[in-house]
């Protein structure tokens, strides 16, 4: 029989995007076929334990090995902020606020928090880690990771959060710059997903 995985998210865009990417006979669930579960708070210091935490409480709450993951920016001259902080840098979402909104004044917190700081000096990374647990214990994870330079502007309008602020040396353009395929090739989620599949494939072989 088919396991069962679920993904912890009600994002229809990062459970297909895991979907896709893992390739694995598997039937994925999302958080949408579990209406009324309580929420697991992301309250973790870092992405790998915020990615756990999620992982097993859901894992816990259905019964079903869980994938669960945590990102964010990481800028080093802040000190590694805005990290396990990066989607409420600027404060939390207002009612009635858009998404894009929000972005824009966590982008702006960062520029207005860099303000004189050096091209060399204005280094940062997305990271991205995943966790994979059955609700007895953690089974895999991984860190996947894509280095940038933070401008001293917005550029570009494609993507989401802080794309149009990180700079990516290897590609020559901010990832807001990027196509959606282009991203995907290098970006941190990209690159953990990448790394969790041969994980993923052993342990189902040995099932
Ligand atoms: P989450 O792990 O998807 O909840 O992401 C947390 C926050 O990190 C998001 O709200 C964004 O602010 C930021 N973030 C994560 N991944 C990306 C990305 O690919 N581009 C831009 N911002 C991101």
């Amino acid at each position: 029989m088919r396991r069962n995985i679920l993904v912890a998210s009600t994002n229809p865009g990062k459970v297909a995007e895991l979907r896709a990417m893992l390739d694995a006979d598997v039937e994925w669930v999302g958080l949408s076929d579990f209406p009324g579960l309580p929420e697991v708070e992301e309250d973790g210091a870092t992405f790998a334990e915020n990615a756990r935490k999620k992982a097993i409480g859901y894992a816990r709450a259905t019964g079903l090995w869980t994938i669960a993951d945590d990102s964010g920016l990481v800028v080093d001259a802040l000190g590694g902020e805005p990290g396990v902080k990066s989607a409420r840098y600027s404060g939390d979402k207002l009612p009635g606020e858009e998404r894009t909104l929000l972005d824009y004044r966590n982008m702006r917190k960062v520029l207005e928090l860099l303000e004189g700081v050096p091209a060399g000096k204005r280094t940062a990374r997305f990271v991205c880690c995943l966790c994979l647990a059955s609700p007895k214990e953690v089974l895999l994870e991984s860190t996947g990771k894509v280095e940038g330079v933070i401008t001293d502007r917005e550029i570009g309008s494609n993507g989401f959060g802080y794309d149009p602020i990180v700079f990516v040396p290897d590609m020559g353009k901010t990832v807001a710059q990027m196509t959606a395929e282009e991203k995907n090739s290098i970006s941190h989620r990209g690159n953990a997903i990448r790394k969790l599949k041969p994980l993923l494939d052993e342990l189902l072989s040995w099932e």
